[in-house]
C-alpha cells in the first residue's frame, strides 16, 4: 500500500492524528494532515473542495469535540463536531471513491457491566460527549456507505499533546501525593499502537464497527500508578471513589473494550497497556515525546 494517499482530519495537532500521520508516513503513504475544523468545514462545498483537492484513498476522521466536561455546557457545539460534521463527511463519501475511517469512543457505553464491551453491545451513553459521538456513529451507519470503518477506542495517551499520563507525571513532579479515581475501569490505549492497528484494519479491508485498544484493563488509579512507577517518580497515589472527585460529565464505570473482532480480522493481538505505558514514559522522559 506504499504510495496510498491519506487525508487525516485533525492530523496536524490531534493526539491520535499526529501518531496516525507518523505511522502512515513510515509506511510510505502520502499523508496530508489538517488542523481542527474551521467555521467553513460544515459547508459541504468547502469540505468537498478539501476532499477533491487531495483525492485521498483513505480519509481518517479524528476531528471531535473531546472536552468531555465542557461538552455538558456546550452540547450544541459538541453535537456539531461529533455528529453533524461526520454526517456531512459521510454524504460526501457516498459519491467519492475513498475509504472513510471514523473514530468513536468507549463513552458510548454506560450502566453496569462485568465483561468487556463487544461491538454489538447496546450503547447507553451517560454524558453529552458519549451521546453526540453515538449520534455521529449512527448518522454514518445510516448512510450505508460501501467502505466505512468505525473504530471505537478508549483512554488515549501518547506523544505530542496533553493527556492523562503526562498530566499525572507533571502533577507528581510538583507534589509528592496525588488522589486518583479507582472505580472507573477502562482500556488505556497508546496512540502509536492505535495508529498501527488502524493501518492493519485498513490493510485487511475491514468495514463496520471495531473496538481497538491495548490489551488489559485498568482504573485511572492503576494507570497513574504504573506511569509513575515506570518513570521512577516518588509519589504516593491514593485511590479514591468517583464520588470524591466530582466532574461535570458522568463517565462509564466500566468501559473495557473487547478487541476480539480486531484480532479475528487482522491476526494481531494488541500488546498490553502496561507495556505501552512503559514505552511512552521512556519516550517522554528521554525527551523524544
Ligand atoms: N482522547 C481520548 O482519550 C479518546 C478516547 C476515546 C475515543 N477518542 C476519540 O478518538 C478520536 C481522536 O481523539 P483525540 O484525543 O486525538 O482528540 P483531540 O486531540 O482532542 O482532537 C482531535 C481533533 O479534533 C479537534 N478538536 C478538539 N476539540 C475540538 C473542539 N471543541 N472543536 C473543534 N475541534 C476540536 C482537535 O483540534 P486541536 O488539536 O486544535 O485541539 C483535533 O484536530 C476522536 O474521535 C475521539 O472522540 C478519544
Amino acid at each position: 500500500m506504499s504510495g496510498t494517499k491519506a487525508l487525516i482530519l485533525g492530523g496536524e495537532t490531534g493526539l491520535l492524528g499526529m501518531s496516525l500521520a507518523a505511522v502512515l508516513d513510515d509506511a510510505g503513504w502520502e499523508v496530508t494532515s489538517t488542523p481542527r475544523p474551521d467555521k467553513d468545514a460544515w459547508n459541504p462545498v468547502v469540505l468537498a473542495e478539501l476532499l477533491d483537492s487531495h483525492a485521498p484513498d483513505v480519509v481518517f476522521n479524528t476531528w471531535a469535540y473531546t472536552q468531555v466536561d465542557l461538552a455538558e455546557d456546550e452540547p450544541d457545539q459538541a453535537q456539531r463536531v461529533n455528529a453533524v460534521l461526520p454526517e456531512i463527511l459521510g454524504r460526501l463519501a457516498a459519491d467519492r471513491p475513498f475509504k472513510l475511517v471514523h473514530y468513536s469512543t468507549d463513552f458510548v457505553f454506560g450502566g453496569k457491566a462485568d465483561a468487556p464491551r463487544k461491538e454489538e453491545d447496546t450503547p447507553a451513553p451517560e454524558c453529552v460527549y458519549g451521546r453526540t459521538k453515538l449520534q455521529g456513529e449512527r448518522a454514518l451507519l445510516a448512510l450505508n456507505l460501501p467502505d466505512l470503518l468505525i473504530i471505537r477506542t478508549a483512554w488515549l495517551f501518547g506523544p505530542g499533546k496533553k493527556n492523562f499520563v503526562r498530566t499525572m507525571l507533571d502533577l507528581c513532579r510538583k507534589s509528592n501525593c496525588i488522589s486518583v479515581v479507582h472505580d472507573q475501569k477502562g482500556s488505556p490505549t497508546y496512540t502509536p499502537d492505535l495508529a498501527e492497528y488502524s493501518l492493519n484494519l485498513v490493510r485487511a479491508d475491514a468495514k463496520g464497527i471495531y473496538h481497538v485498544a491495548n490489551a488489559g484493563r485498568a482504573s485511572w488509579c492503576e494507570l497513574a500508578s504504573e506511569a509513575l512507577h515506570s518513570a521512577g517518580v516518588p509519589c504516593e497515589v491514593t485511590a479514591i471513589p468517583s464520588a470524591d472527585y466530582p466532574q461535570k460529565a458522568k463517565r462509564p464505570a466500566y468501559s473495557v473494550l473487547d478487541t476480539s473482532r480486531f484480532t479475528e480480522t487482522t491476526g494481531i493481538t494488541p500488546r498490553s497497556w502496561v507495556q505501552a505505558v512503559r514505552d511512552y514514559v521512556y519516550r517522554e522522559t528521554t525527551q523524544q515525546g
